[in-house]
C-alpha cells in the first residue's frame, strides 16, 4: 500500500552531507526538504530578498554542461542566503587546456570552499567529488543519471497545486531513456506514495524500468484520462543515437501534447516541463502557455528548493542561526 504523507515521521536533519540523488532518500528527508522550501518560498517575493543564513560560506558552482534554469536558480538561492559564490564554467577555464576534473576540484578545494554545486556529463561525477573534497557536494545533473533538485522542485509544485503527492497518478512522458529528470522523479515520487506512469516510444524507455515500480505505456491517449499530472520531457536529440523514431513530425503526431489530446482528460491535468522546451515537438505552444501549465511556477519554486537544500546541507537549524 502507498505511503500517506500524514504518516511520514518528522525529522530536523538530513542523513547525508551531500545531495547526489533521490535514489534511497527516505520519505521523511524529502518531506523535510519540501517543508523547508515552502518556508523559504516567501523570501523570494519580499522587496528585500536576502537573509544572512549562509553568511561566511563559500560555494562554487561548477558547470561542465550548459544550463540556464539550474545555474541561475542555484546562484540566486546562494545570493538570497548571503553566501560568497564563485561561478566556474568549463568552457572558459583551464579544462580547455586539458586539466582533469580531479585536478580542477583539488585546486578549487585548496582555495578553502564549503560547498560545490556540480553539473557534469558523466553519471556519478558527484560521487567522485565526495572522495576527494571535504565540501558538501550537490548534484545539479550528472549525465543521464540524476537531477535531484529538479525532481524536488517538481514535487514541491505538484504538492502546492494538488495538496499532496500520495495517491496521485503522475506520468513522465517522452524521452525517459536519456532523462535524469525522469529517474530522479521516479525515485522521489514512488517514495512519496504516488502512482507513476512512464509513456513514450519503446525505443526511448529503458528495458526493465518496471522494476522501479512504474507502469509503462506506449499510447499517450491511454494515459490522459487517468492522470493528475503530466511531466513532459525534452526530446534529448543531442544524447540520442539516430533511428530511435522515424521523424520529428511522427514523434509529435504520436507523443506530442496538444490541446486536442488534453480534451480527453477526465479531471484537471497539471502540465509540467523541466525545460528547455522543444515547442511544437514534445509540447504544443498552446499547451505550454495554457491555464494547465505550471512550467514557470516550477522555475520559481526551484529557487526555494535550492535554498532549502543548501540550508539543510550546511547543517540546518542546529548549525545556522
Ligand atoms: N531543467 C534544467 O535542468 O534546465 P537547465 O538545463 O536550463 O538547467
Amino acid at each position: 500500500m502507498a505511503i500517506m504523507e500524514s504518516e511520514v515521521k518528522r525529522i530536523e536533519r538530513l542523513s547525508s552531507r551531500h545531495l547526489l540523488g533521490l535514489d534511497g532518500m527516505k520519505a521523511e528527508e524529502i518531506q523535510l526538504i519540501l517543508d523547508t522550501a515552502r518556508s523559504f518560498r516567501e523570501i523570494i517575493d519580499r522587496p528585500i530578498k536576502r537573509v544572512p543564513t549562509l553568511q561566511g560560506k563559500t560555494i562554487v558552482n561548477l558547470f561542465y554542461e550548459p544550463s540556464t534554469r539550474t545555474r541561475i536558480s542555484f546562484e540566486l538561492a546562494e545570493k538570497r542566503m548571503s553566501a560568497d559564490i564563485i561561478n566556474f564554467s568549463a568552457s572558459t577555464s583551464s579544462v580547455k587546456k586539458g586539466e582533469s576534473l580531479i585536478d580542477t576540484v583539488r585546486n578549487i578545494a585548496a582555495m578553502k570552499i564549503d560547498m560545490v554545486v556540480m553539473r557534469h556529463s558523466s553519471p556519478g561525477a558527484g560521487h567522485l567529488l565526495t572522495r576527494v573534497l571535504d565540501a558538501n557536494i550537490i548534484n545539479a545533473g550528472d549525465g543521464g543519471h540524476e537531477h535531484p533538485t529538479q525532481a524536488l522542485l517538481d514535487m514541491m509544485t505538484i504538492r502546492e497545486k494538488k495538496g499532496r503527492l500520495d495517491n496521485l497518478t503522475i506520468a513522465m512522458v517522452g524521452d525517459i531513456s536519456h532523462s535524469r529528470v525522469a529517474l530522479s522523479n521516479i525515485y522521489g515520487l514512488k517514495t512519496m506514495g504516488a502512482r507513476v506512469l512512464v509513456c513514450g516510444p519503446s525505443t526511448l524507455i529503458p528495458r526493465e524500468i518496471e522494476r522501479l515500480g512504474v507502469e509503462v505505456y506506449h499510447n499517450i491517449d491511454d494515459i490522459i484520462p487517468q492522470v493528475d499530472v503530466m511531466n513532459i520531457l525534452r526530446l534529448q536529440l543531442e544524447r540520442q543515437r539516430k533511428g530511435l523514431f522515424p521523424s520529428l513530425r511522427e514523434y509529435h503526431n504520436y507523443f506530442g501534447i496538444t490541446r486536442e489530446r488534453l480534451e480527453k482528460a477526465t479531471r484537471p491535468i497539471l502540465i509540467m516541463h523541466p525545460g528547455p522546451m522543444n515547442r511544437g515537438l514534445e509540447i504544443s505552444s498552446n499547451v505550454a502557455d495554457s491555464e494547465h501549465s505550471v512550467i514557470l511556477e516550477q522555475v520559481t519554486n526551484g529557487i526555494a528548493v535550492r535554498m532549502a537544500v543548501l540550508y539543510l546541507l550546511a547543517g540546518g537549524p542546529s548549525e545556522i542561526h
